[in-house]
């Protein structure tokens, strides 16, 4: 770890000076090295050589990859924390706190004598847009304003009627993709059944964390992701996948058809997927939107709506910020979702506080 040192001051020093765009790390050799990355400090370039595990600790880094047999690069992505990402060898990558501070703890092998420069990952990295962080502001804003959770402390009802309907769902491990703050998760683990949370909020599912630890829920973990790649998932390591109103929260088609995709790859032949959906007025019978008609023309991504919270068995409004959503006709749906290879099992129309006017459908990835 000797070395590691040399590697810190290195980054210190750029972090103070106005050349941080450039790093040359191609005079430290190293195996196990933590960072702190800010935005501010620049970018670090892992040379093409170099096989690494990379891992953040706290807060979430852009990651920008270049195929350096192609010189492409890659659309760079957000890594959250506790998600591994597997760099391999022909890949040169950059990397930089996305907000905030980052820690991140890179292990690896590599052969020194490259000199290495910044390329054009700045640019590329700021088309990140705040997408990810809207929920994360979302959820401190509610915690702020002195409620406990912005969703109910209850399952989704469909859900649970949809558990009672197909006893199939109540078995083997389960993923509850956009968890938020794990009521779902949390319900499914309490009935014993072994389940894994995603979520992009750290804020989110720290909230999820300390409920299961309260409950002293020992069958239920939560990790940090996008489900746009579920990129910590292995393929055919699920029985059950729950997308339960996160889906209608991803409006660029090309990111819904890549999260449906996922979900087919990481369920195994016969799992199930079931997914609840708005299909028309998003934000109509939700509860936090008592006056669904007073606000309906300011249902604009990025205008300021009041929403209504529990705070201590009050109901107060607090101004939040309307996010991308996406209404789709069940049809629609069924066969968007059918058409990456999934059959319909059972649809229903539901009316819950929090998704109001919704379609829950079950799909069934063929046994093979
Ligand atoms: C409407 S909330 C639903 C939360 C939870 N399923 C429930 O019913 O209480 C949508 C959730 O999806 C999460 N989300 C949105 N886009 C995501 C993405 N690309 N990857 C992971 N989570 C995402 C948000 O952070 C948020 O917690």
């Amino acid at each position: 770890m000797d070395n590691v040192n040399t590697l810190s001051d290195l980054f210190k020093q750029l972090a103070e000076s106005d050349t941080s765009q450039r790093l040359a790390i191609n005079t430290v050799s190293f195996k196990t090295a933590r960072w702190r990355l800010t935005k501010k400090s620049g970018i670090i370039v892992l040379p093409h050589q170099i096989e690494a595990i990379l891992c953040v600790e706290t807060n979430k880094i852009d990651l920008g990859e270049v195929d350096t047999t192609r010189s492409e690069m890659m659309e760079p992505f957000l890594l959250g924390a506790g998600e591994p990402y597997y760099k391999k060898a022909g890949i040169r990558l950059l990397i930089r706190a996305a907000k905030g501070d980052a820690d991140v703890v890179i292990y690896m092998s590599w052969q020194p004598g490259e000199q290495i420069e910044q390329k054009a990952f700045q640019e590329a990295a700021d088309s990140l847009d705040d997408y990810y962080f809207g929920y994360d502001q979302r959820y401190r804003r509610v915690y702020d304003a002195g409620a406990q959770l912005w969703e109910s402390d209850q399952p989704n009802a469909s859900l649970v009627n949809m558990l009672q309907k197909h006893f199939e769902l109540a078995k083997g491990r389960i993923v509850d993709l956009g968890c938020g703050e794990g009521r779902d998760s949390l319900y499914l683990a309490q009935q014993g059944l072994e389940v894994t949370g995603v979520d992009i909020s750290s804020v989110a599912l720290g909230r999820a964390r300390e409920l299961a630890h309260q409950l002293r829920l020992q069958t239920v973990r939560f990790i940090e992701s996008d489900v746009i790649y579920l990129r910590p998932i292995a393929d055919s390591s699920y029985d059950v996948a729950l997308n339960m109103g996160c889906l209608h929260m991803l409006t660029d088609t090309k990111q819904r058809s890549r999260h449906i995709q996922r979900v087919f790859e990481i369920l195994k032949p016969g799992g199930y997927f079931l997914v609840d959906h708005c299909k028309s007025d998003w934000g109509k019978g939700f509860y936090s939107i008592p006056d669904y008609d007073a606000v309906a023309k300011d249902l604009i991504p990025g205008q300021v709506i009041p929403r209504r919270v529990r705070v201590d068995g009050q109901e107060v409004d607090i101004p939040l910020e309307v996010l991308p959503h996406l209404d789709q006709a069940p049809e629609v749906l069924i066969d968007e979702i059918c058409s990456h290879g999934f059959d319909m099992v059972d649809t229903e129309s539901s009316n819950t506080e929090a998704f109001g006017n919704s379609a829950v459908v079950l799909f069934r990835k063929p046994n093979l």
